[in-house]
């Protein structure tokens, strides 16, 4: 598969889809007002909050809190990755998908890395099967001739150019190898007339990383002998990125259908001991943490994952790492556990030493990620004392402020209260601020009400929960909520651009989603969204489309919209800062930069303009 699809393809794409037409075709929907509403597909239940607004092109479940655009629910249900979902869509609408010239699979000039990365694979494959240390090596860890070739396992032979003298005769092969990260270019400022490269796999034990289609992307290498470093990866390539892949990932793929759940190790070696000794849904992070991306991809296919650490300090210090990555995806129906193996093992020691039944039997001792949290944070106070329980509650706060509203969340800060000995009510003021009170009631409005949470319209200005005075921070999360949930408001903005001038985390956002927003003809949540999927903020963002909006019309959306802005500009835009640098001019004075900051303020006038 080939380069990136550009964005004005995947907007196409979007428009031409019809969320309920797509959805219908899976889940039986039913008409509900403007939206439609069903059993949820992502969790099991009797009464229907799952719930999908043609408006918007977005679904959303108030029992579990899945939620997201056509292409999500593609990815979600089908288990598609991006471009396969894409595919998927651009099909039904008769659509072909382009791609933009910088592909990945072949760069520039038409180089195929999956070709060139696949011969070295089959390479080192050989090398291995005709080389007595390499064959030895694998004996004494323990792994069969079966599951070395089902992992297409290698050795890369002990010589500076086996690889390039192999595959590199022309200067095309040359680059070819290079791109993908197996050959190194020489520093040849020395001024030595060999020839520029050498290979960067030299004398290891290599384990192809391959993505879910099956194709080798990278590769990792374990010295066989002495050296440093024990474990050497391919660099980031146009196909590699570490961050993005799980090593034994498409193996366990094949293995199931469907994965009751994932197990997440630390080690190349863990993943292929384990799955000789059967216990095929393990995968490892490539050296890193887990990160978000990680886990999107694990609970595109289970809702069930398990981290498995060493005993020791750095697997403790890895599982809390883990831990404070999964939280902004810890919402109800996932199961997050963590498994923590005795000390001086791994999980390649360990299934090897006791085998995979005794191994498995470990399953039951782990860890949910509520106890987790509790295990670390409750050592680390006094709960006897009243500043105790403020610590923990201070401890609990940024944790608490990480993961998503709802049940799930919910249900920790009871388990917590319960704890400490702190009536619920309170304990949640002190994590959550006054939105603690709404999460939970949410998840059974739908069933309750039988009138769409969509399209409870509840103005801005009015309710108490979400009204303005509420603070900054909700001012600015509501005007971002507001031109997600009604993106047609935006043109109505008249000082998108002065908000460049407001210096505060946040409202770049904001302003790059007025102007996505107004630079469409007819644009929706999804349309919107989509922009964002690649980038950090792209799951908070889904979160807040996923919120019950503020208000029903679209109308009332873009006054308050344009109130909003407003006032964000006046507490922290150019003017605020222009009074700001008058008063201490007449109180103390300015030094240089601040003065020349005022003339330019001055100059500029950029004064927001009144709401229409
Ligand atoms: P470990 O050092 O725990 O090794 O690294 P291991 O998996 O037990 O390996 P064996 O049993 O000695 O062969 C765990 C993982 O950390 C990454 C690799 O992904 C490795 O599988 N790592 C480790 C590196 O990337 N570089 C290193 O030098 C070491
Ligand atoms: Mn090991």
């Amino acid at each position: 598969m080939a380069g990136r699809i550009p964005q004005s393809f995947i907007d196409e794409v979007v428009a031409r889809s019809d969320i309920v037409e797509i959805v219908g075709a899976r889940v039986p929907l039913k008409k509900s007002g403007r939206e439609y509403k069903a059993c949820c597909p992502f969790h099991s239940e009797k009464t229907p909050s799952f719930w999908v607004s043609p408006d918007k092109q977005f679904y959303h479940c108030f029992g579990c809190g899945a939620h997201g655009t056509v292409i999500g629910f593609l990815m979600a249900y089908e288990k598609l990755e991006f471009p396969d979902a894409i595919l998927e869509l651009a099909q039904r609408a008769g659509l072909a998908v382009p791609r933009e010239a910088q592909t990945a699979g072949a760069a520039d000039g038409g180089t195929d890395l999956y070709g060139t990365l696949e011969r070295a694979c089959r390479f080192f494959e050989q090398n291995l099967r005709d080389d007595v240390r390499g064959l030895e090596y694998l004996r004494r860890r323990g792994i069969d001739a079966p599951t070395a070739a089902a992992f297409a396992l290698g050795l890369a032979p002990d010589s500076w150019a086996a690889l390039l003298n192999r595959f590199g005769a022309q200067a095309d092969d040359r680059r070819a190898l290079l791109q993908a990260g197996l050959i190194i270019e020489r520093d040849t400022r020395g001024g030595q007339s060999q020839t520029g490269f050498y290979d960067r796999f030299r004398d290891r034990l290599m384990f192809p990383i391959r993505d879910s289609r099956g194709r080798v992307i990278a590769f990792g290498g374990r010295v066989i002998g002495e050296g440093e470093p024990k474990y050497l990866n391919s660099p980031e390539t146009n196909l590699f990125h570490k961050g993005r892949e799980l090593y034994g990932l498409y193996e366990a793929r094949r293995a199931h259908a469907d994965f009751k759940r994932l197990m997440v190790v630390e080690g190349y070696m863990d993943v292929v001991r384990l799955h000789q000794a059967g216990i095929t849904y393990a995968v490892a992070t490539l050296g890193t943490a887990t990160t978000q991306e990680h886990l999107n991809k694990i609970f595109r296919l289970t809702s069930e994952v398990v981290f498995c650490f060493d005993g020791d300090r750095a697997g403790r210090q890895a599982a809390w790492r883990a831990l404070e990555n999964a939280l902004p995806l810890a919402r109800d129906g996932r199961e997050l556990k963590f498994l923590f193996l005795p000390e001086g093992h791994d999980p390649d020691s360990l299934v090897g030493e006791e085998g995979a039944a005794a191994f498995e039997q470990r399953l039951k001792t782990c860890l949910p990620l509520s106890e987790y949290l509790l295990e670390q944070l409750l050592p680390q106070v006094d709960l006897e004392h009243v500043d105790g329980r403020a610590k923990l509650a201070a401890l609990a706060r940024p944790l608490f402020a990480r993961m998503p509203e709802g049940v799930y969340r919910e249900l920790l800060a009871d388990r917590l209260a319960a704890q400490i000995r702190m009536p619920a009510p309170k304990l949640k003021e002190l994590l959550m601020g006054a939105s603690a009170s709404g999460g939970s009631g949410r998840a059974t409005e739908p069933g309750a009400g039988g009138r769409s949470p969509i399209s409870a319209g509840r103005s801005l200005m009015t309710a108490g929960r979400s009204s303005m005075a509420a603070g900054r921070g909700n001012l600015l999360r509501q005007a971002i909520t507001l031109v997600l949930h009604h993106p047609s408001a935006a043109r109505a903005v008249q000082n998108t651009d002065s908000l460049a001038a407001v210096d505060k985390p946040g409202v770049g956002v904001l302003r790059e989603l007025l102007l996505q927003a107004a630079a469409v003809e007819q644009p929706n949540t999804a349309l919107l969204l989509e922009r964002w999927r690649d980038r950090p903020e792209f799951a908070r963002l889904a979160e807040l489309a996923a919120t019950e909006p503020l208000v029903a019309s679209p109308a009332a959306a873009a006054g308050e919209l344009q109130m909003a802005v407003q006032k964000l500009l006046e507490e922290h835009g150019p003017r605020r800062r222009m009074d700001e640098l008058l008063r201490k001019a007449e109180d103390m004075g300015l030094n240089y930069d601040e003065k020349a900051e005022l003339s330019l303020l001055l100059k500029s006038k950029s004064r927001p303009s009144p709401p229409s």
